[in-house]
């Protein structure tokens, strides 16, 4: 099956993973993007951001949440009294899943599937041991899959202090997970929606702001 395991460095610290990341070949999702976009950021941050998956820009400039999510990112967390050059910011997923729109040059973002999920998420478990912060933030559907298992669910979860699993499986890890939306909700949200949608994304990253009080 799919597995970035055999690619991460024992005992690396995040600039010997980012290195290794780069050539990671654990699942199929290299072959068509651009580059491996791994997670960066202040590396002892007390908060740490997690996305679902590099998308358009982000695969093209090899940084997370630097296309329009991210801007909607930066913002709700400037109004949550956040200062986002004060955390780390990662995917579940490290490379950019996607189809090319059926005219033109434009790639349409494809929701990775839980075999890519898994098989990435050896290199989450590294950032999140080595960064080792206090609140893990888990932006959407997928990172919060990712982090709490498939029985989460954002609308239920979403906004609360949760004890943040380990990501073997083998019982609770240290630290707080706080689930919200995924920025690009709000983007794609109808215009009825869309005020309700990102003061809702604020709230929650209040929740986790207020934790590192
Ligand atoms: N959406 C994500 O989940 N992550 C990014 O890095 C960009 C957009």
């Amino acid at each position: 099956g799919y597995d970035a395991g055999p690619y991460v460095p024992e005992g690396a610290g995040l600039r010997g993973l980012r290195d290794a990341a780069a050539g990671c070949r654990g699942c199929p999702l290299y072959r068509e993007a651009t580059q491996t976009v791994f997670g960066t950021g202040d590396t002892s941050a007390r908060m740490l951001l997690v996305g679902e998956q590099p998308g358009d820009q982000e695969d093209r400039q090899g940084r997370p949440f630097v296309g329009p999510a991210g801007g909607v990112l930066d913002r709700a967390l400037g109004e949550a009294g956040i200062d986002p050059e004060g955390t780390y910011v990662t995917n579940a997923v490290k490379h950019f899943k996607f189809e090319p729109a059926r005219r033109g040059k434009r790639r349409i973002h494809k929701a990775p599937d839980l075999k890519e999920i898994r098989a990435c998420k050896p290199w989450l478990a590294e950032e999140l041991r080595l960064v080792a912060p206090e609140v893990v933030v888990a932006l959407g559907a997928t990172a919060g899959k990712t982090l709490f298992g498939s029985s989460f669910r954002v609308g239920k979860q979403r906004g609360l202090a949760l004890p943040l699993p380990a990501l073997d499986g083998s019982g609770e890890g240290e630290g707080t997970l706080v689930a919200t939306i995924h920025p690009s909700a709000v983007l794609r949200a109808g215009d009825e929606e869309r005020a309700a949608m990102y003061a809702g994304l604020v709230a929650d990253l209040k929740v986790a702001a207020r934790l590192l009080c």
